[in-house]
């Protein structure tokens, strides 16, 4: 069977959000203490949906320092960025060979990405979560903590895991570089592992201030919608003074947030934040009004990031460190990544 191996990673495009903390970078720091972990910086998925940055650079840089501000330890486990390492886009390739047209046109980050005028997105966009099943699967990593969004595109890094299998099995076989592994109930040699998602807790896909229905994202043009991991105390506390409500007290049972996704939402950011289940948040809260909670919540915000935005902006004043972190973690990456790809050659015929 294969040694569980985590491997995640977040794009170098914008400001990151309290979602992009709740739903994957505290994640990936509490996975360290029983894993062997791999945190990638994702630059070569930044430019399928916009090509030309400003600051791409800039950008690699600070999502680097958020990791390591965070928690992350890049000496114990690796960080680096996806670039430096080639054979995440060679095994794209080998996998854009493997995916069918069909599994990519029903992924939903596509449609929403792509807008309107899909005819004009890059076949890279198209190809997105191909390159993404490569990131995972040039470690043969087993284990994916990432937010709610992503879950449709580690579905499809197990179909193209399974497919590959499938197809090379007796070249797997013949070429002894396969693993034994349970697949449900069935016993299955194969070369990759059919990836588990890690995803969950109270807060699994943080939404925006300003619409309990839409995720905050760093793409979303409205800067009130999310909470940046660079805001300062001020700017957190006017954001949720002003995130979007209903004009009900909160209600003491989880039940009772059913048709509220506003409040839901919010319940769910102090639950995460706080290490606690919504029922206890409720237990607590339920029969206020949001003029008392949303303070309460904005004073937990600061009390967690404030520490990380410091860390973060002392790390950013010194970019001779953080590229010599990224440097040496890319050099790990690529050792392993090189051993993948000349098994994966020798077992296509290459
Ligand atoms: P974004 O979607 O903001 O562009 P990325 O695609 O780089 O960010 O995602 C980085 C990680 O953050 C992924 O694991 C993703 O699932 C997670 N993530 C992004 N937005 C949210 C959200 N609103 N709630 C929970 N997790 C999120
Ligand atoms: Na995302």
């Amino acid at each position: 069977t294969f040694k569980p191996l985590v491997f995640s990673g977040v794009q170098p495009t914008g400001n990151l959000h309290l979602g992009n903390y709740l739903g994957a970078i505290r994640k990936f720091v509490a996975l360290q203490e029983d894993n062997d972990c791999i945190y990638c910086v994702v630059d070569l998925h930044a430019i399928t949906a916009q090509l030309v940055h400003d600051d791409l650079k800039g950008q690699i840089r600070s999502i680097a320092a958020a990791f390591i501000a965070s928690g992350i330890d890049p000496v114990k486990h690796i960080v680096f960025n996806q670039s430096a390492v080639p054979q995440h886009a060679e095994l794209a390739w080998i996998f854009n060979c493997v995916a069918r047209i069909g599994w990519m046109n029903r992924m939903t980050q596509f449609k929403d990405k792509a807008g309107k005028d899909r005819e004009n997105a890059s076949l890279g966009l198209l190809a997105y979560p191909s390159l993404m099943a490569a990131d995972i699967l040039v470690y043969r990593a087993t284990h994916v903590p990432v937010g709610d969004d992503q879950k449709q595109h580690l579905e499809l890094a197990r179909d193209i895991a399974q497919r590959f299998n499938i197809d090379f099995g007796p070249k797997i076989r013949e070429t002894g570089t396969g693993v034994d592994m349970i697949v449900g109930e069935e016993p299955i040699h194969g070369y990759f592992p059919l990836v588990e998602p890690l995803i969950g807790g109270p807060a699994p896909r943080v939404m925006s201030l300003k619409d309990g229905t839409k995720k905050m994202s760093k793409s979303d043009p409205s800067d009130l919608s999310r909470i940046n991991l660079m805001d300062d105390a001020d700017t957190i506390l006017k954001k949720i003074r002003k995130a979007k409500t209903d004009p009900d007290a909160l209600p003491s049972e989880v039940d009772g947030l059913e048709g509220r996704p506003e409040a839901g939402n919010l319940v769910g950011i102090y639950a995460a934040l706080s290490d606690r289940t919504k029922a206890d948040v409720l237990a607590e809260f339920g029969g206020q009004q949001f003029s008392v909670f949303k303070p309460a919540l904005a004073d937990l915000a600061v009390e967690v990031l404030a520490p990380i935005t410091t860390e973060m902006r002392r790390l950013m004043d010194d970019t001779t460190h953080i590229d010599a972190i990224l440097k040496d973690g890319g050099e790990r990456a690529r050792a392993r990544a090189e051993k993948t790809m000349n098994e994966v050659s020798d077992i296509i015929g290459f």
